[in-house]
């Protein structure tokens, strides 16, 4: 069983169709990426996801569950995870209460001491920050925190909302290798992405979205050799 399964989903705002029927799985410790433009559709999938946005039709299930059917605070406690796009740090808390807060739905101290260590042997800036008010943090470190949180919620499940959007390219090499690290150490994560080039080095599968649809699917590898993602997203 997968552990995502999407089938028929149609996502509208109003009389906007912003999903138009898509289908996409994700298996436990796959890391899978969704490529697209900007107003493809993808974050408008994360939302339905999540249950922050109701589908028109169609079908999600994840983890054996109906999704459509759960409220949306039950999915932290099952292990789903979303870094939105912009971030959404609690500016007015410390680096450090925001990492706690990612684990608010936990009760194991000593376990989430050890990964708040392990946050910041990945992030050394933010152990150098600890005590700063996310609200003054870098648009980098921003996201780093935003990832850190998503580890602490210790998610079966991670979903990134193009992280690397907005950042100096320096700082874009590090997130994807992060996120290729937080991949290694067993967790499934849904990645999607403008940076079409980048996801793909990272990620074991991909789909491409264009106007609300799937319009490409297939191993990472392939997709970044094909020549229609050549020419659409990769600009060669
Ligand atoms: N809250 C909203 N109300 C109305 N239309 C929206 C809303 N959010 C997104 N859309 C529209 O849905 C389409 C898909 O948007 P989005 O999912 O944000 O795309 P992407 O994340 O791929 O850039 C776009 O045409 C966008 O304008
Ligand atoms: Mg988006």
């Amino acid at each position: 069983m997968s552990l995502l399964e999407v089938k028929k989903l149609e996502v509208a705002y109003g009389g906007i169709q912003a999903v138009k029927g898509i289908d996409l799985h994700i298996e436990q410790g796959e890391l899978v990426t969704l490529i697209g433009a900007n107003g493809a559709g993808k974050t408008t999938t994360l939302k339905t996801l999540v249950g922050l946005v109701k589908p028109k039709s169609g079908s999600i299930s994840y983890d054996g569950n109906d999704c459509t059917k759960i409220p949306v605070h039950h999915f932290v406690s099952k292990g789903l995870s979303l870094v939105p796009e912009g971030r959404g740090v609690f500016s007015r808390l410390t680096v450090e209460e925001n990492l706690r807060m990612g684990a608010f739905y936990r009760n194991d101290p000593n376990a989430i001491n050890a990964e708040i260590e392990h946050v910041y042997e990945l992030f050394p800036r933010l152990k150098e920050r600890y005590k700063q008010l996310a609200g003054t943090l870098s648009g980098g470190e921003q996201q780093m925190l935003a990832m850190g949180r998503a580890i602490l919620a210790k998610p079966k499940l991670l979903l990134l909302d193009e992280p690397s959007m907005g950042l100096a390219p320096i700082i874009v090499q590090k997130i994807f290798e992060i996120v290729k690290m937080i991949s290694q150490q067993g967790v499934t994560i849904l990645l999607v992405e403008q940076n079409a080039k980048l996801a793909l080095e990272v990620s074991d599968r991909g789909y491409v979205m264009e106007s609300g649809k799937i319009t490409m699917s297939g191993p990472a590898q392939e997709l970044l050799h094909s020549d229609a993602v050549k020419k659409a997203y990769l600009g060669e």
